[in-house]
């Protein structure tokens, strides 16, 4: 028996029915980014493995359980060690890689760069939570560009992007994590008040408890969650110049009337970040409730090998805006202009040139290749949704002409083939 193949688990075929669905999303958030001043940037779709164990940190959950290998090849300068490919599991970490490749920060100030695309993640796929997913991401970084102004202008960024796209009732969950010493500070606080609890812990945790605390605040386990909540946070861990910068983001969005939650327990899952963090979530969506999230990553660059550069950043998850928005809320396929109906093989050899014709001067043009009846041919003119239909029968082939149906309202007339292409682009 033949073997059925199917998308692989966890991955989603786009049909062309949902196409122009994805093709909005992606044509309104470019629009808006551009109002932003930020390009687009394409990195390849997988990187050295490393790159993202030193990005997202070796003990976080994507590294740990969710990279998605594609090879090991040969060194060439060195044929005895191997170097290890993975797909990207995110954006930000191939964005930075690029960036000191490039030496970008001596080419300008600022680089506001974007990006939209697939990203991989070999999770336990469920509602929201894709292996294959795509994200709008958005990247903004520059030596001395740590300003609380900059990332007010990425949360309200993203928060246009989200409101353009459609849905509604979301929540944005804000927080600072500090500087690198405030973050060891809340770690060892957080610590502390879980010492006398780690044995009601995963067994995962109990791991995290010694390795990095903070995966423990995103543990989806049930008993770890019952910890979590009775653990109390406060911002008594930032120092002054810390709670300075968060008081002056949140006033930003304060002048600008962006609602947002103060969320002490907001750490993220990705090891990268320092200062404001920022997740926007949707009831609808379960327990994958992130529609997007991101926040100031000001030592990674540096870490990689690059120059003392500050960053921040967020990603949408497009499959996830798709999850709230109303099944209602159709896009419909760009409209076909013209479609020929032949009646004949003869008459097909005339569509056929005609339709080359008509499609070199920018018609949207389309004709059916198995001949049947004239009335079974007008049936698929018809489920074209075509706005026009031409019609060469014997006697059109014969005087050299068409005739022009106009599908709305259903008149037909004849036209000489010198004068179609004049008369369509005039009732078009
Ligand atoms: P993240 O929180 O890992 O952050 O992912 C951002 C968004 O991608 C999530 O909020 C969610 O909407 C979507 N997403 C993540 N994983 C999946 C999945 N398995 N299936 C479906 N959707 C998913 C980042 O990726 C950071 N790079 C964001 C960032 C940019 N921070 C600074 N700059």
């Amino acid at each position: 028996m033949n073997k059925e193949f199917s998308a692989p688990r966890g991955t989603l075929d786009i049909l062309p029915k949902d196409t122009p669905r994805w093709q909005e999303m992606e044509q309104k958030a470019r629009k808006i980014l551009n109002l932003y001043g930020y390009k687009e940037i394409r990195t390849p779709f997988y990187e050295e493995s490393d790159l993202f164990a030193r990005s997202l940190g070796q003990t976080s959950d994507v590294v740990q359980k969710q990279m998605l290998y594609v090879a090991s090849l040969h060194k060439e300068e060195d044929l005895n060690s191997r170097i290890h490919l993975a797909l990207r599991p995110e954006g930000t970490a191939s964005v930075v890689r690029a960036y000191i490749e490039h030496s970008l920060h001596k080419q300008e100030l600022v680089s506001k760069l974007y990006y939209i695309g697939p990203m991989f993640r070999g999770e336990r796929p469920q509602k929201g939570r894709l292996r294959q997913f795509h994200q709008i991401g958005v990247e903004a970084m520059g030596p001395n560009t740590s300003d609380p102004y900059l990332d007010a202008e990425v949360i309200t960024l993203s928060l246009h992007i989200l409101n353009a796209l459609g849905p509604k009732g979301f929540v944005v969950k804000l927080n600072s994590m500090g500087s690198m010493e405030d973050k060891e500070n809340l770690a060892k606080c957080i610590k502390e008040k879980l010492r006398t609890k780690q044995a009601e812990l995963c067994e995962d945790c109990k791991q995290r408890y010694l390795r990095n605390v903070f995966r423990i605040l995103d543990c989806k386990n049930k008993e770890c969650q019952t910890v979590v909540d009775h653990l109390s946070l406060d911002h008594s861990f930032l120092s002054p110049q810390s709670q300075i910068y968060f008081t002056k983001v949140k006033k930003a969005l304060d002048d600008l009337k962006v609602n947002y939650q103060v969320v002490p327990k907001l750490v993220r899952g990705l090891d990268y970040y320092t200062h404001t963090v920022f997740e926007i979530t949707h009831a609808l969506l379960g327990s994958q409730d992130a529609l997007g999230a991101g926040g100031r990553y000001n030592h990674l660059v540096s870490e990689l090998g690059g120059p003392q550069v500050d960053a921040v950043g967020f990603a949408l998850g497009l499959e996830r805006v798709l999850l709230v928005l109303s099944e209602t809320i159709k896009v419909a396929l760009p409209p076909l202009e013209v479609f020929i109906v032949a009646q004949d093989q003869e008459c097909l050899e005339r569509a056929f040139t005609l339709a080359y014709q008509l499609r070199q001067k920018g018609l949207t043009c389309d004709l059916n290749y198995q001949l049947g009846s004239l009335k079974s041919q007008m049936r698929l003119a018809n489920k074209s949704n075509a706005q026009f239909v031409l019609i060469i029968g014997e006697a059109e082939r014969k005087t050299d002409q068409v005739a022009l149906k106009d599908m709305a309202s259903g008149q037909q007339e004849q036209i000489g083939l010198d004068r179609i292409l004049q008369v369509l682009k005039e009732r078009l």
